[in-house]
């Protein structure tokens, strides 16, 4: 089992965004389950929409009983965990980092979010786990904001960047407040081919093969 821990001090970063469209590419092909640690429940609830359809999302209250879930989790036959997080909380997204295999920061390429990346980053490089930023609701076509956003945080905070991003889109949005995901709302969008993308390269980081047999659950 791998486990993918998405992981900002900031609210609004996108972290559940990036958690429900993660975990979903991922629950066509492995078993994956979406536990939701952040009091807020926005996870929670859009899988309540869902009316049964995959990945399940169950919560997590207290960062102990983190890997108590994790290894029950694993016992039953889940392939993968994506574990959302609550902002300004220092011990679950610690505890998420410390159980995690790869670690996702979603930041948008802004001045005033950037700026508070430095906690999440000082948190994340103290795990010493593999972590990348993924930027977030940025304007999907200004290069320069990329490269300047992309040259601060790796110089200044040492993080690596994931190779696709998450620009602002409608879809992202949209979907996600009708407990659907981009791809299951607008199939032939940008948003769902961005999602393939980077579910494709995420795979690859957790050294998760394709699956063969793949059971579609949309
Ligand atoms: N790439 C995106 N495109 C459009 N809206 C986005 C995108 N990423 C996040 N959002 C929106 O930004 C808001 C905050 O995102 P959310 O995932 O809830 O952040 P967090 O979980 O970090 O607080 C939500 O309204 C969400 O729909
Ligand atoms: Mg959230």
């Amino acid at each position: 089992m791998r486990t993918i821990s998405i992981i900002s001090q900031k609210g609004g970063a996108g972290k559940t965004t990036l958690a429900v469209h993660l975990a979903t590419a991922a629950s066509i092909e492995r078993v994956t389950l979406l536990i939701d640690t952040d009091p807020q429940a926005t996870a929670s609830r859009w899988g309540q929409w869902r009316g049964g359809m995959d990945p399940e999302v169950i919560d997590c209250g207290a960062p102990s009983l983190l890997g108590d879930k994790l290894s029950k989790a694993e016992a039953l036959g889940a392939e993968l965990v994506v574990i959302d997080t609550p902002p300004h909380a220092d011990a679950m997204a610690r505890q998420a980092a410390k159980l995690a295999d790869l670690i996702l920061v979603p930041c948008r390429p802004k001045a005033f979010d950037l700026a508070a990346i430095e906690a999440s980053a000082e948190l994340v490089t103290a795990s010493k786990k593999p972590a990348f930023v993924v930027f977030m609701a940025g304007p999907p076509r200004a290069p320069l904001i990329y490269q300047e956003a992309h040259e601060l945080i790796t110089g200044k905070f040492g993080l690596p960047i994931a190779p696709v991003s998450l620009p602002e889109r409608g879809a992202f949005h949209h979907s996600t407040a009708a407990g659907r995901t981009a791809p299951q709302f607008a199939p032939a969008s940008k948003a769902a081919a961005e999602i393939a993308a980077l579910w494709a390269w995420t795979r690859e980081q957790v050294h998760l093969s394709t699956c063969e047999q793949a059971v579609v659950f949309a």
